[in-house]
C-alpha cells in the first residue's frame, strides 16, 4: 500500500481530496496533519474531523499545526468554502476537538517518516507552513520521504489571491520558498492553471453527487456553496472559463495515489518570489535554467481525468 501523510487547511476541495485517498484501497493514511489556510486553524481540524467521521474513519490520527505564517501578514481566507471552511452546513453532532493528538503534526510528520524511511508520501493542499518548520527541525526530514505532492503556485501570471499569486504560495510565501528550495525528494506540483484547465464537468458532478450515499449526501451538503460561487458567471470567468468544477487539491492527490495520473509534464527548477510588489508568493519556474538549481519539481500540464472521475466517483460509494 502506498503510505501517505496529508497536510491539509480542509475546506472544500481538501475534504475531497480525503475521501478520494479514503476511498483507495491502495492508500494506507498514516496521519492528517492541519495547517490554517482555507479557514483558521480549528476549523480545519473540526472539518478534517467531520470528514473522517462521515467514512468511519475517525481511528486516523489528526494533529494540529500551525496557526500562522512564518513572516507574511495572516491573510483572511475568501469565503469560497464558506465562514466554516465547509459550506456553511454545521453538523450539530460534529466530533469535538478532544479527538486531536496531543502531539503536534510537524513531531508527528517527522516521527512518522522516520519510522518508515523512504515509504511516505506527502500531500500538501495547505500553506507550507508545517513543511517548512519540519524541515527547519530536521534538515534530513524530506530526503526520507518517498515523494511530495503539492497543491499551490502558478506558472504563468494568473492569480486566483493577489494578481499573480496563487492561495497556498501567496499564504505563506517564505514557508513555499523553504520547501521548494530545501525538499530534494521527488517533488510534484500541481499547479493552479493546471487545475483550472482540467476542471470536472458539470455533468459528471451530478453523476457524482446523485449516488444514493450517506458520503454523498455529506458531500452535496458541503460542495453546495463552492459549486454555486464556480457556476456564477464572475468565478467561471475567473476560475474555469466556464468549463466544470476545479477540485484543486484532488489532483496533487490523485498524482500520489495513481502511478499514471500524470500524462504530461515539465521538468523544471521553481522557486518563490519573496520581494515583489505584485508578483510576492508567485512561483518562479525557471524554464530556461538561469537560477542553476539542482532540483527540479515535476509541474504537471495534462493528466488522464478518466481517472480522477473513477477516485471520485468511489470516494462516496
Ligand atoms: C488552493 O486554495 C484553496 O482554495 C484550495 O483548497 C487550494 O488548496 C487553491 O489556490
Amino acid at each position: 500500500k502506498k503510505k501517505l501523510i496529508i497536510d491539509v487547511d480542509t475546506g472544500v476541495d481538501d475534504a475531497q481530496a480525503i475521501m478520494v485517498a479514503l476511498a483507495a484501497p491502495n492508500v494506507e493514511i498514516l496521519g492528517i496533519t492541519c495547517c490554517f489556510g482555507n479557514t483558521p486553524l480549528e476549523n480545519a481540524l473540526k472539518n478534517t474531523l467531520r470528514v473522517l467521521k462521515v467514512c468511519n474513519r475517525l481511528d486516523i490520527p489528526v494533529y494540529r499545526g500551525c496557526s500562522e505564517p512564518l513572516l507574511a501578514k495572516k491573510r483572511q481566507a475568501g469565503d469560497y468554502h464558506g465562514k466554516d471552511g465547509l459550506g456553511e452546513v454545521p453538523d450539530p453532532d460534529a466530533p469535538g476537538l478532544e479527538l486531536v493528538q496531543k502531539k503536534k503534526a510537524v513531531n508527528a510528520m517527522i516521527k512518522t517518516v522516520n519510522q518508515n524511511p523512504g515509504e511516505v508520501s506527502l500531500v500538501a493542499t495547505a500553506p507550507l507552513t508545517n513543511l517548512a518548520v519540519a524541515v527547519q527541525l530536521d534538515p534530513s526530514f524530506p530526503k526520507k520521504l518517498k515523494a511530495l505532492y503539492i497543491m499551490g503556485g502558478n506558472t504563468d501570471s494568473r492569480g486566483n489571491t493577489t494578481v499573480c499569486g496563487e492561495f497556498n504560495f501567496v499564504a505563506d510565501p517564505e514557508a513555499a520558498y523553504i520547501v521548494l528550495d530545501r525538499y530534494n525528494c521527488p517533488t510534484y506540483i500541481a499547479p493552479w492553471e493546471f487545475s483550472c484547465s482540467n476542471s470536472l464537468p458539470w455533468s459528471f458532478c451530478e453523476q457524482w453527487l446523485c449516488q444514493n450515499t450517506e458520503k454523498a449526501a455529506f458531500m452535496k451538503k458541503i460542495s453546495s456553496l463552492s459549486m454555486k460561487k464556480a457556476q456564477s458567471p464572475e468565478y467561471q470567468k475567473e476560475i474555469t472559463e466556464g468549463k466544470g468544477f476545479n477540485s484543486c487539491d484532488t489532483y496533487a492527490m490523485a498524482a500520489a495515489i495513481e502511478d499514471a495520473f500524470i500524462t504530461e509534464s515539465d521538468e523544471v527548477a521553481v522557486t518563490v518570489e519573496l520581494a515583489g510588489t505584485y508578483t510576492r508568493g508567485m512561483m518562479v519556474v525557471d524554464y530556461m535554467e538561469l537560477l542553476k538549481k539542482k532540483h527540479k519539481a515535476i509541474l504537471m500540464k495534462n493528466v488522464d481525468l478518466e481517472k480522477l472521475k473513477t477516485l471520485f466517483m468511489n470516494s462516496l460509494k
